[in-house]
């Protein structure tokens, strides 16, 4: 595991996916309220950003925006088709005022 760090919580805005690249990977990350949600920045059904997609920020959901496959932001799984496998999510830890985000 190594940890990223992926700047402040202002750094980032309410409700708003964005597409942040650690390493080799390219992550969303989607700030509700005063929580970070991490997920591979990869729809499951296609090869296509979530970045690009709108938040739910009631229910803590990303939309896919190329066929409207909606992802739980706490874990990944798939809550409607067409997706049907989750996509990897990170945890993210607050260090001296400072997101990381730990990938394997
Ligand atoms: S590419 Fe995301 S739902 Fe089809």
């Amino acid at each position: 595991m190594t940890l990223f760090d992926v700047g402040e919580l202002d750094d980032y805005v309410h409700g708003e996916a964005r597409q942040v690249r650690v390493g080799a990977r390219v992550l969303v990350m989607v700030r509700i309220d005063d929580s970070v949600y991490v997920l591979d920045d990869r729809c499951s059904h296609e090869d296509f950003s979530l970045a690009e997609g709108e938040v739910n920020v009631e229910t803590c959901e990303i939309e896919c925006a190329r066929h409207g496959a909606m992802f739980s932001l706490k874990d990944g799984e798939p809550m409607s088709f067409p997706a049907t496998r989750a996509v990897a999510h990170y945890e993210v830890e607050m260090k001296d005022g400072r997101l990381k985000v730990m990938v394997p």
